[in-house]
């Protein structure tokens, strides 16, 4: 069944634990924290004292998604201070399998993310590795962008690597995410749809989780 990540980016940072809890009402079962160092994409936003609060205030498992330079140096701090899922960024690791490995060695699950204008083959050799492979469907650093269409084809091909190669990895979208596209994601094999705006952008935050939720599961019609 796909899920929905919540993109707390997107909620009021005043108001954090009231719109956490809206999200779990509405079936969430994680939640997806953007780490962004104004190096590695052209925006900062919250770091480790946030995840530890987040951590405090919800059982929801911490999705976090690190954006930043050299985030091999942040693993063990981010993971102590709560996250269970940590991805890195593919461009911001030339040894990729060191930060999979700490990620892992810390007990937390490992993901690794692409950008848009990066291939599939540069992580060929790391999907053996990884619990959760996230396809960037905007370019990284802000929220409420449009979803780039082409992602659907990259999340197409996970899914034929998965089975191919007999892995078990998690496929997981972030940016764009919204109720007109959810169907056509899940469709595409999607595990795990993150989607800021089209949740906390909403009045009825619970009622936007349930709708994605339910969307994304809805399989397409087929034609004749
Ligand atoms: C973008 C972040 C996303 C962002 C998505 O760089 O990684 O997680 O919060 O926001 P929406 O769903 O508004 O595109
Ligand atoms: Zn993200």
């Amino acid at each position: 069944m796909a899920e929905i990540s919540p993109s707390i980016l997107a909620a009021d940072f005043a108001n954090l634990g009231d719109h956490v809890r809206q999200a779990e009402d509405g079936g969430a079962r994680m939640l997806h924290v953007d780490i962004m160092d104004g190096h590695f994409v052209p925006n900062i936003s919250i770091g480790v004292p946030v995840v530890q609060s987040l951590s405090d205030a919800t059982s929801l498992p911490l999705d976090c998604h690190l954006m930043i330079t050299d985030p091999g140096a942040y693993i063990e701090a981010f993971v102590n201070a709560g996250a269970s899922m940590l991805t890195v960024h593919q461009e911001a690791c030339p040894h990729l399998g060191r930060e999979i490995g700490l990620i892992r060695q810390m007990g937390a699950s490992p993901g690794v993310a692409v950008n848009p204008g990066t291939p599939l083959t540069s992580i060929s050799e790391v999907l053996e590795d990884v619990d959760i492979v996230l396809v960037m469907s905007v370019h990284p650093g802000f929220g409420g962008q449009d979803f780039i269409p082409s992602s659907i084809r990259k999340v197409r091909e996970l899914a034929r690597l998965r089975r191919q190669r007999n892995l078990a990895f998690k496929i997981q979208i972030d940016g764009g995410v919204n109720a007109r596209n959810a169907q056509q994601i899940g469709a595409a094999g999607c595990d795990i749809l993150v989607a800021g705006s089209s949740v906390f952008g909403k009045d009825d935050i619970a009622g936007a989780v349930k709708t994605l939720t339910q969307m994304a599961n809805e399989p397409l019609p087929r034609y004749a």
